[in-house]
């Protein structure tokens, strides 16, 4: 299959709802340990421990984080719009992508909402493992993704591990202005039960989570004239890479999300001060 990596920047979208940057007061629930209090607050989570089961490691919350909360996500995805690598992959992908690195820069907070170690324990608690967060030099530890044009999707896939151990993807809707929706198919590695289809639209604030190998999964084609952005957080078990899973994992971090300055230099970078490990995949 010929592979096709377009760069691009795309134009800011100042038509998005939202798109004012609006810096919250400090000490509100926009505090990440205080935004995870409060959507946590009406949850009960040994039930939902019990559906993520079920459902063969899935779980879809259509209202998690609190509305200021997802309003910071929002303004910071705003910002963000001129920082957007565009990628097409024949076939397969079209959208756009900010990676960790951007996002450290310029959008600190989503950094922190994902190191909040009230998220993380919750995470653990329904997915029964102990958790890690993601290398330094994986791009896509948290990462947005953009739909603003015409036929940007995802085809069908899995959220690979190239890691020792699990990976898990949290998703985290931010901007909805879009037919765009999630198609997934539970248990499709569990020879003991049926496939499950399903699908959901998930809005600002709704959290999807999910064992990257265990839950196929695409997401349709927008139209013209949409935008969607979600934010994704991925967790690990065991955050060593071996070599050559390193390399296959770069060269999809490259061509299919952040580009090779991005994935590359990043991951040149940690090599020279101390071994570090690259991750991140489709
Ligand atoms: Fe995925």
């Amino acid at each position: 299959m010929s592979v096709q990596a377009e760069e691009e920047q795309v134009a800011p979208a100042a038509r998005v709802a939202g798109a004012q940057g609006v810096a919250p007061a400090a000490g509100l629930t926009s505090a990440p340990d205080a935004a995870i209090d409060q959507a946590l607050g009406k949850l009960d989570s040994t039930q939902l421990r019990d559906e993520y089961v079920d459902q063969g490691s899935f779980l879809y919350l259509s209202d998690f984080l609190p509305r200021d909360a997802t309003q910071r996500l929002i303004d910071a995805a705003n910002a963000l719009m001129p920082e957007v690598n565009r990628n097409f992959i024949p076939g397969h992908k079209a959208g756009g992508s900010v990676s960790r690195h951007t996002i450290d820069r310029l959008q600190p907070y989503i950094a922190e909402l994902y190191r909040s170690p009230k998220l993380i324990a919750w995470l653990e608690k329904i997915t029964g493992d102990r958790l890690q967060l993601s290398p330094e030099d994986d791009p896509h530890a948290y990462a947005l993704y953009y739909y603003t044009r015409a036929g940007d999707h995802i085809g069908w896939h899995y959220d690979t591990s190239y890691y020792d151990g699990r990976r898990y993807t949290v998703l985290l809707g931010v901007i909805d202005e879009s037919s765009c929706i999630l198609d997934y198919e539970l248990h499709t590695r569990d020879d003991s039960k049926p496939d499950e289809p399903g699908a959901v639209q998930y809005p600002p604030g709704a959290l999807v989570l999910f064992d990257g190998d265990k839950l196929r999964h695409r997401v349709t084609p927008s139209r013209e004239g949409e935008v969607r952005v979600s934010l994704t957080f991925e967790y690990v078990t065991n955050p060593n890479m071996r070599p050559w899973r390193r390399f296959i994992s770069n060269m999809k971090d490259a061509i299919a999300y952040f580009g090779f300055r991005q994935v590359f230099r990043k991951a040149l970078q940690s090599a020279r001060v101390g071994g570090g490990k690259a991750g991140g995949s489709v």
